[in-house]
């Protein structure tokens, strides 16, 4: 008895310390941190107390650090002069990414309960699977064991896939990091919750493509609808639902949107209307359309693929972040 003890406590020591290179798994942080899972919960849900938009905040997070030389926290690191050039001050993040203090919470609590033990990167992991589950949508199993790397790359961070990327570019943006177009439509799926600015819709309200015309595949009375909340030269940072029929829930609303050419974002019209669409992601739109279970369980594992990404798990490149906003000792 006492032996199997020693045995457990010991394979505790080497597992989730980070000392060794490891496999990403779910049960990464069992001996170390056994309660990760539920504090980051706890947070999430204090913070949504005052937040409704939060839980789609922290999903975007996590996407937009994994596209980002992976899934290593990169995004949350603050500018340094001369030595980090902070993603969050690139376009697609500048006046947009939010949720930065939530995650400093997280870490907090988790530093309290258990110090030096989980990645910032695995926060954003957990944080997404947490924000879609209690936003109704599916829960999987977060794949844990990441590290914190030790750069930010701003260039990497500007050529995020845009909202005013075509189909083709958004695939060749995907393929980058070895995801396909069902991860592409699945993730998008993600725009099910959370806002939006007006200066993302403009150009298809008024002059798509330099026509000076709206954009053909806007339907009209969404148009409408939008041109009241978004005028020509308006204030450009007022927000919108991404989806309006049921703006804070995970569901598969945004592809019923879709079928009716009411993408909010010319990328995610695209995915059913463009003409290199057609018997391309169109019909995975289709599907998702016709139900939700194929969309939740996709969903799933588009997440766990996107969160696949270039996992840092090499302690000589990678380390536990004690603030997720500074490299350790700097
Ligand atoms: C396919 C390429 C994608 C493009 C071009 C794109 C673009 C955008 C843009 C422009 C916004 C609004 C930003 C703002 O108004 O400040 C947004 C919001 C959002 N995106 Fe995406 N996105 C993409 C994929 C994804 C993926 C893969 C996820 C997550 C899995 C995601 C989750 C979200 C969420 C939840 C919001 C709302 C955030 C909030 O309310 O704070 N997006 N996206």
């Amino acid at each position: 008895m006492a032996a199997a003890l020693l045995v457990a406590a010991v394979l505790c020591l080497e597992l989730g310390s980070g000392a060794v290179a490891h496999q990403l798994s779910e049960d990464y942080y069992d001996c170390t941190c056994p309660d990760a899972y539920t504090i980051v919960k706890r947070v999430l849900l204090e913070a949504h107390k005052s937040d409704v938009r939060i839980y789609a905040s922290l999903i975007r997070l996590h996407f937009h650090d994994c596209f980002v030389q992976g899934c290593d926290g990169s995004l949350l690191l603050d500018g340094v002069p001369g030595v980090i050039n902070s993603e969050k001050g690139a376009p697609p993040n500048n006046g947009s990414a939010r949720g930065f203090p939530v995650v400093d919470a997280a870490k907090a609590a988790l530093e309290a309960a258990c110090p030096g033990v989980v990645s910032c990167a695995d926060i954003l992991a957990l944080a997404s699977e947490i924000s879609v589950d209690l936003s109704g949508g599916p829960k999987w199993g977060v794949l844990l064991g990441r590290l914190d790397g030790k750069t930010a790359d701003f260039n990497g961070a500007s050529n995020l896939p845009s909202p005013f990327d075509n189909l083709t570019m958004l695939e060749r943006k995907f393929k980058a990091v070895r995801l396909d177009n069902v991860d592409l439509v699945t993730l998008s799926g993600a725009h099910t919750f959370g806002r939006v600015q007006c200066r993302l819709v403009t150009g298809r309200l008024y002059n798509f493509s330099g026509t000076n015309r709206p954009d053909p595949t806007l339907d009209a009375g969404y148009r409408a609808f939008l041109s009241q909340r978004c005028p020509r030269n308006g204030n450009g940072s007022v927000l919108n639902d991404l989806d309006p029929t049921t703006p804070d829930t995970f569901d598969k609303n945004y592809y019923d949107n879709l079928e009716v050419n009411r993408g909010f974002l010319n990328s995610d019209q695209e995915l059913k209307s463009a003409q290199q669409a057609q018997g391309v992601t169109a019909p995975i739109v289709d599907r998702f359309a016709r139900s939700q279970d194929d969309f939740f369980a996709s969903f799933a594992q588009s997440m766990i693929n996107m969160g696949n990404i270039m996992p840092l798990t090499d302690p000589t490149k990678g380390e536990i972040r004690k603030n997720c906003r500074k490299v350790n000792g700097s």
